[in-house]
């Protein structure tokens, strides 16, 4: 079967966005009636050390995602933490010595953040993101429209390395989902849902985290910024000139929900909090579950890094003897 891979940054608590972005494109992938991939999906800790963290509070994200991937519904993928599987960061400094300066000071993530005081790794960070990904030959990485330019980058360094070395590395194709591709803030929909709100310039409020209980929801989509149409046709999809109202509509769609016969703004956002409630409820249960057997989820995590090391180590030494090294 097709290989999919993804991974879940955790530094902050999973979003809304997340989960419709990736988590449950991710879980799709998985469960294909027609042709069910062989799924990797990792807790990305490498990556939020590229940020001033602290290293309690990240083991703390780090477990609360890892339960998260379990609890929506990820059991027959193969489970990982990327920090515990080191080829990871091996195949990185590998791709460092394709990638050039060049390309990685065109990364919008490091033109909005990097800052002479950031730390050396939130510039490497595509090149870790490449590696996490061209490690395990995926044909599909699942991800959220936000993850773009760093699954072309992967593309752009398989298919130069293949070019100059010989055929190793798969280049691999970016899957995003047909609705809440970016889920926006809801308190300002022209920036993207983000975990910790620091995207947006307006905290948490316009933040729904999967973990948010019925009463939380309803109360942030309820202040959920629209726009002062009163219009009979209001009720309506338009990027441009209205994103809050199109952002609702988008969630409402990916949660299962309709807007036919919606004709306010008060019984779209009633709609659409009983959809995402619906979507979260099972998520939730099966999470509260889950952290009352933190064994069960060690046990699952173990058994996928073994299942990791074991499928990657081949790859990484394809690519170090293409290299010369050894
Ligand atoms: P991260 O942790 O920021 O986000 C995890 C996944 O959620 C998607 N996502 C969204 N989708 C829709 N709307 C949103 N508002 C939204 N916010 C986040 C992201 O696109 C992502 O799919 N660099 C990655 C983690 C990573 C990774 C990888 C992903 C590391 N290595 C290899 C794929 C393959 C990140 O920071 O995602």
């Amino acid at each position: 079967p097709a290989t999919s891979l993804s991974l879940v940054k955790p530094t902050g608590s999973p979003t809304l966005g997340n989960l419709l972005g990736a988590l449950r494109p991710m879980a799709a992938a998985q469960d294909a009636a027609d042709d069910p991939a062989d799924c990797f999906y990792g807790v990305a800790d490498l990556h939020a050390l590229t940020v001033p963290h602290d290293p309690t509070e990240l083991r703390l994200r780090s477990r609360e995602v890892a339960t998260l991937l379990l609890a929506v519904g990820l059991d027959r993928s193969t489970l990982f933490v990327q920090s515990r599987v080191p080829a990871h960061r091996e195949l990185a400094y590998l791709l460092e010595c394709v990638a050039t300066t060049g390309e990685l000071s065109r990364m919008i993530q490091f033109k909005e953040k990097g800052r002479p005081g950031s730390r050396a790794s939130l510039y490497t960070y595509p090149v870790l993101m490449a590696a996490d990904i061209l490690l395990h030959r995926p044909v599909r990485v699942p991800v959220g429209d936000d993850q773009r330019q760093h699954v072309e980058l992967a593309r752009d360094l398989a298919t130069r390395f293949n070019a100059a070395y010989g055929p190793v590395l798969v280049v691999p194709e970016m899957a995003t989902p047909p609705a809440a591709a970016r889920v926006m803030d809801l308190q300002d929909p022209t920036a993207k849902m983000g975990k910790s709100g620091t995207d947006a310039r307006s905290g948490t409020a316009g933040v729904v985290h999967v973990l948010d209980g019925p009463d939380v929801v309803r109360r942030k989509i309820a202040r959920a910024v629209t726009d002062g149409d009163t219009a009979p046709d209001a009720v309506r999809a338009d990027r441009s000139t209205k994103p809050g109202v199109t952002n609702l509509l988008e969630v409402l769609v990916a949660c299962g929900g309709s807007a036919d016969g919606i004709a306010t703004y008060g019984a779209l956002k009633a709609a659409v909090t009983d959809a995402v409630v619906a979507t979260l409820e099972p998520v939730q249960r099966r999470y509260a579950e889950l952290t009352g057997d933190p064994a069960h989820v060690d046990a699952v995590y173990a058994a996928g890094e073994a299942r990791c090391r074991e499928v990657t180590a081949p790859v990484l030494a394809a690519v170090e003897s293409a290299l010369g090294l050894g």
